[in-house]
């Protein structure tokens, strides 16, 4: 007979070590206090305030009035694999042909697929903080162990290659890279890619390399695939991208990884059998943005651009200094002189309560001298974030 549902689950290892998502729960608690009534200012969540672009809404409706939305190959349509090899190789110069991409669920899922496919227990990941939480989450998830390797100093969210060579140990099977980085905006040089490329070829690594913010880079720093220096490190690598960011789809939950063609193979094995093929209607609507470029994309970049200036400098005007955001949609000065014993956490928790301006602690990133603001929302309501931080600082 089944008893109560009440008391402690009796969950897995797995189940009861997983964080949820911070910046989810700090998303959602937001929107909650707006539904009760208050003027929220959303700067939790790492989401694009604009629609889809229109061929992507129009691709979505003329699937669903196709009559084809059903199974597709596990691995996602022929012809969008083909699209996300084609801009792969023309936007960053990497030599990937169709077998090398698989279509999933979400750069979340293919993410979280690749680290299946790649780590035993026991082995270890580098981590290079600061650093988007849920690759800590994922890492364990899949088995392994999570070993963040810190920034050079300075506050400037600047890579450490000595300290990344000297963080490699027998246990080490790959680095998780993210540039332009989720938190900090910093977009790696090429200099240091290269740099990081020989680090995972002397050591026989694997590099997972989630190029989500691509195209979001500003002020003339230009976004590097690792994957295009060498067919040897091309082999190595595990590109990964999706239309949540760039096409402002996040709803859509839709992304691929590109890899060599026996990895490609494997993560598509584990995705037959987790959660089989992605959506169809989603992969026709990422299909038409691969396809066609939309004209939205510009204007969404010059926009992100404007609001990077806008809060850069508003922070700065606050007398805070931050890593310049060069890339994605991110600030990420540094409050510590605001804190009281409670840290980033308490800074961000009286800033939701007094000004209604929700922000993310940088303990969820490894980096708890700072907090994350996500600058994915109009200038008019940066700027009256902006106005209401001054006003919470002031009266600290
Ligand atoms: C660095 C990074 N990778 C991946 C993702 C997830 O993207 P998706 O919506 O495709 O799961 C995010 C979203 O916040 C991100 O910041």
């Amino acid at each position: 007979m089944l008893g109560p549902m009440t008391g402690a689950p009796d969950l897995s290892q797995r189940a009861s070590s997983l964080a949820p998502s911070a910046t989810l729960a700090l998303a959602a608690a937001a929107k909650e206090m707006a539904a009760a009534g208050r003027d929220v200012v959303n700067m939790a969540v790492g989401e694009p305030d604009f629609d889809a672009p229109g061929s992507a809404r129009e691709a979505a409706h003329a699937a669903v009035d196709s009559g084809q939305v059903k199974y597709t190959p596990a691995a996602g349509l022929a012809s969008l694999r083909a699209a996300a090899a084609r801009v792969l190789r023309e936007e960053r110069g990497t030599t990937h042909e169709p077998e090398s991409i698989v279509v999933c669920h979400s750069a979340k899922h293919a993410l979280s697929h690749a680290l299946l496919a790649l780590v035993n227990p026991g082995d270890e990941v580098l981590l290079l903080a600061p650093v988007w939480g849920s690759y800590d989450e994922q890492v364990k998830f899949a088995g392994a162990k999570p070993v963040h390797v810190a920034p050079s100093p300075g506050g400037q969210c600047v890579p450490d290659i000595d300290a990344i060579r000297a963080a490699v140990g027998p246990k080490t099977r790959g680095i998780m890279l993210n540039s332009p980085s989720n938190p900090s905006g910093y977009v790696w040089s090429e200099g240091e890619l290269r740099a990081l490329g020989e680090v995972v070829l002397e050591h026989d690594l694997w590099l997972i390399s989630d190029e989500i913010y691509a195209r979001l880079v500003f002020d003339g720093a230009r976004h590097i695939s690792p994957a295009s220096f060498s067919p040897e490190l091309a082999a190595r690598t595990i590109v990964v991208d999706g239309a949540s960011k760039v096409f402002a789809m996040t709803g859509y939950r839709i992304g691929f990884l590109a890899a060599a063609p026996p990895m490609a193979k494997a993560v598509a094995s584990i995705q037959s059998q987790v959660s089989g093929c992605p959506n169809y209607v989603s992969q026709k609507a990422y299909e038409a943005c691969l396809v066609e470029d939309p004209p939205e994309v510009a204007s969404m970049i010059a926009a992100f651009d404007a609001r990077r200036r806008l809060v850069a400098k508003g922070l700065g005007d606050l007398g805070l200094t931050l890593p310049e955001p060069r890339g994605a949609f991110y600030a990420f000065p540094d409050l510590s002189s605001h804190f009281d014993d409670r840290g980033a956490p308490g800074l961000c928790a009286d800033l939701l309560e007094a000004e209604a301006v929700a922000t993310v602690p940088g303990d969820v990133f490894g980096a708890p001298d700072h907090v994350r603001f996500s600058y994915a929302l109009s200038e008019e309501r940066l700027t009256e974030a902006l106005r209401r931080l001054g006003r919470f600082l002031g009266s600290r």
